[in-house]
């Protein structure tokens, strides 16, 4: 799968987790409210029952209001008191407590009692004698029932929670997977639209450079102007330079490929390549040289490395000033190979940092065009260092210049020894 596919997809899936995570926290706790709100309505009809119930065994022949009778013919019946039964006088001074033992005081609603009573859920009601108030009938349960239902539904809900976090996590990388296979497959036919375009563009362009060759050829012996000539020969050029570049890029991003990796000496092919950029620098009066070269080994595509290493020389050159210089350097940094390429050239901005490695991005663009690029460099460069484990760095000041610094892998480093031997596969 594509890297960027592949980071998206984790990213996706993470963002689908929480969100689901935060929802599932916020059923949870809405549906624990309504529970516990359930409870306290169901238990309260419960007590309000028992109140009407027990009202017209209450006693009012005397002063005080009592359920002394009613208490001896339920002894008598052998009936259990499951809620305790309290008569107060009209002041709320308790008179009769039956049953199990509760809050001794008028209350409603919850009423906490001591930590080892627990809790108790109250109702009362006056009672009324010749229309007057002679005291009040009260009842109450203990709410252990209660808290112990919410508590288990509580730790029900917690312990699914992990389980919920796996199952989400899983879920949510398929179908994010399932999601983004349209792009993948769209990134993918794009890939394979510039390939093959690119290599449909070979034949052609090599047709248009044999018959300048001719046409130069004729112009000479006839004394004729070459400058369409000339014209069509630098298009010819840059045609082909962009073709090489776009089927190149093809090639490194196809995640389908293998690539021929082989230990592979970077000191020497730095300054094989420092020895091929020295006419052009020259021409333009730069002074390349190599600071530091020591020699180390990386597991690497020679070819693709090349190319890496190539277009970092040539921008340090193209975007440099006359006058200005360019310095190479190779230096070991712990298990990694630090490949260093420093100019006093134009610089880059701020602003164009972060798109720096985008196909066709060139951050001065009347420059870019004038020195022949298409701004597809970089984005070869990223490519490289991606299939290599690399990893880039920039520090540029614009008017003062720039350094690239590629941290790769040494050969005998346990990243790049997982890598390799990879072998090209068959094509
Ligand atoms: N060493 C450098 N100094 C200044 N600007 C640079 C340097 N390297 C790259 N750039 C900027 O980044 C853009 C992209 O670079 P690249 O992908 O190599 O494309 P190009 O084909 O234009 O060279 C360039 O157009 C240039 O503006
Ligand atoms: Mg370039």
């Amino acid at each position: 799968m594509e890297p960027m596919i592949k980071r998206m997809r984790v990213r996706l899936s993470v963002t689908f987790g929480f969100l689901v995570l935060v929802l599932y926290s916020v059923g949870a706790l809405v549906s624990l409210g309504v529970f516990q709100q359930g409870l306290h309505r169901s238990t309260d009809a419960l007590l309000v029952d028992l109140l009407s119930e027990v009202r017209p065994a209450v006693s009012t022949s005397s002063e005080r209001p009592s359920l002394k009778d009613w208490d001896r013919a339920a002894r008598m019946e052998n009936l259990p008191v499951l809620a305790t039964i309290q008569i107060f006088d009209p002041k709320g001074t308790l008179l009769e407590s039956y049953g199990p033992p509760g809050v001794g005081v008028l209350t409603k609603g919850r009423v906490h009692v001591s930590d080892e009573a627990g809790d108790f859920r109250s109702v009362y009601q006056p009672i009324m004698r010749q229309d007057k108030q002679c005291g009040f009938l009260q009842v109450q349960v203990s709410t252990a029932h209660d808290d112990r239902s919410l508590n288990e539904l509580t730790t029900a809900i917690v312990l699914a929670f992990p389980g919920l976090v796996g199952l989400v996590a899983f879920g949510g990388y398929l179908f994010v997977g399932m999601a983004l296979r349209p792009v993948e497959l769209t990134m993918d036919l794009l890939r394979r639209f510039v390939a093959d375009a690119g290599h449909e563009l070979k034949t052609p362009l090599s047709v248009i450079e044999a018959a300048i060759e001719t046409i130069e050829h004729v112009h000479k012996e006839h004394n004729l102007s070459e400058l369409e000539t000339d014209m069509i020969r630098s298009a010819s050029k840059r045609m082909r330079g962009l073709t090489e570049d776009l089927m190149f890029l093809a090639r490194v991003e196809d995640p389908m490929r293998a690539f021929a990796k082989q230990v592979l000496s970077l000191s020497t092919l730095v300054e094989e390549e420092v020895q091929e950029y020295t006419p052009l620098a020259e021409s333009r009066r730069l002074k390349l040289e190599i600071t530091s070269n020591e020699p180390l080994e990386i597991v690497a595509e020679p070819e693709s490395f090349r190319q890496l290493v190539s277009n970092l020389l040539s921008n340090a050159i193209k975007y440099n000033e006359p006058g200005g210089s360019v310095f190479v350097s190779l230096k070991k940094d712990g298990l990694q190979a630090r490949l260093t390429v420093a100019d006093t050239g134009i610089g880059i901005n701020e602003s164009d940092m972060v798109h720096l490695y985008e196909r066709f991005y060139r951050a001065d663009k009347s420059r870019s065009r004038g020195a022949g690029g298409a701004g597809l460099g970089l984005a070869i460069v990223k490519a490289v260092a991606d299939a290599h484990q690399a990893s880039i760095e920039v520090v540029s000041t614009a008017g003062e210049g720039t350094t690239f610094i590629i941290l790769v892998p040494l050969a005998a480093s346990p990243v790049s020894r997982e890598k390799k031997p990879v072998e090209r596969s068959g094509a």
